[in-house]
């Protein structure tokens, strides 16, 4: 019977041609293809017959479409799972992991752009140092007492050269440069040879602030400095300062601000004194000014350094500072939404 050998044509069709699925479709399916010019003969079909015929077209018809859907399945597969070589294009890809800034480059951006506000431009030197820059200059001459809290890491190769220990070290390059007036903010990493532990690291990040020019006094670094902690932790904020030593500046100060933790009735953080230290600062001592070729009778400036680490810490309340190098994804991602 001539639908059966249909069927089998059907059931065996093979095609070299790039897409079988429709040259199938064409010939069995199509509106001249054979399902239709059979149906077309149902009308000579004498009507005693008509509903036996009309099931075994509608069979046939069926099994065609059958056919034809699992063709276009083989050939859809073929042309989108597999390229030439064999690579599965439908598989799903590796997701792209976005990460997040680090803690401290949020916070380092944050007080160079607090700063910028205030007309200081960016600065930055290099890591590793010779001894003027980061002890003579400042001065620390040789045997000064005060390296002592400042040991770091010496380069084998040249004693002379060594990881900086401060970023005290770009004002002087910056004042040698003989260009007045300064007014510049250094952000960089720092090096001591310190005992790793929750408040001390080898390693660590500082920013450093200059301004020289003429009459410059304690009250512009006072002011500047109350500026940066109210911009910085809020207007709440209340600040002191406390008399201190430094070689590089006289008189040299810290600052401490009122605790964030507990607003100064004092708590575990503040140890109870309601005052949490932030920086060292100070009128930029006259040697350093002659020692960089700056007349001390003329100019006058103030500095301050400070711990990014220490600054972060206290605006996430991060209790150990070893964290920030650990690359903790757990740590890190907290900070996705931060800016
Ligand atoms: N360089 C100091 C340190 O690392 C911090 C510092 C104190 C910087 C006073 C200054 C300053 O510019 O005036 O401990």
């Amino acid at each position: 019977m001539q639908i059966n050998k249909l069927k089998e044509e059907i059931n065996n069709f093979s095609s070299d041609d790039k897409n079988p699925a429709e040259v199938f479709r064409i010939k069995f399916l199509g509106s001249h293809g054979s399902v239709k010019s059979l149906m077309g003969e149902m009308k000579n079909v004498a009507p005693e017959n008509k509903r036996e015929m009309g099931k075994v077209l509608n069979e046939l018809k069926l099994f065609a479409e059958n056919k034809w859907e699992e063709l276009k399945k083989t050939t859809d597969d073929d042309k989108q799972q597999t390229t030439e070589n064999g690579i599965d294009l439908t598989l799903p890809g590796d997701a792209l992991q976005i990460g997040s800034r680090h803690p401290i480059s949020i916070v380092r951006n944050k007080i160079v752009s607090i700063f910028q506000r205030l007309g200081f431009a960016v600065a930055e030197g290099p890591e590793i140092e010779d001894d003027w820059h980061n002890f003579t200059a400042l001065n620390l001459p040789e045997n000064h007492p005060a390296r002592d809290m400042q040991d770091t890491f010496y380069v084998s190769q040249n004693p002379a050269w060594m990881l900086r220990t401060h970023t005290s070290s770009v004002q002087v390059r910056e004042m040698e440069k003989g260009k007045l007036p300064i007014r510049i903010i250094c952000p960089g990493r720092v090096y001591r040879n310190e005992t790793i532990s929750a408040r001390a690291h080898c390693f660590f990040n500082q920013v450093e602030g200059l301004y020289i020019a003429d009459n410059v006094s304690f009250a512009d670094l006072k002011q500047t400095l109350y500026f940066f902690v109210q911009e910085m932790f809020g207007k709440e904020i209340k600040v002191r300062f406390r008399p201190s030593y430094f070689p590089f500046t006289e008189p040299s100060a810290e600052m401490d601000i009122s605790c964030l933790i507990c607003g100064g009735a004092g708590c575990n953080v503040c140890k109870h004194t309601g005052w949490v230290e932030i920086l060292g600062c100070g009128m930029v001592h006259p040697n350093v000014l002659e020692n960089c070729g700056i007349d001390s009778k003329k100019y006058t400036g103030f500095a301050f350094g400070m711990g990014i680490e220490r600054i972060t810490m206290l605006k996430y309340q991060i209790k150990d500072l070893r964290i920030f190098s650990e690359n903790d994804l757990r740590f890190l991602k907290q900070f996705t939404s931060a800016v």
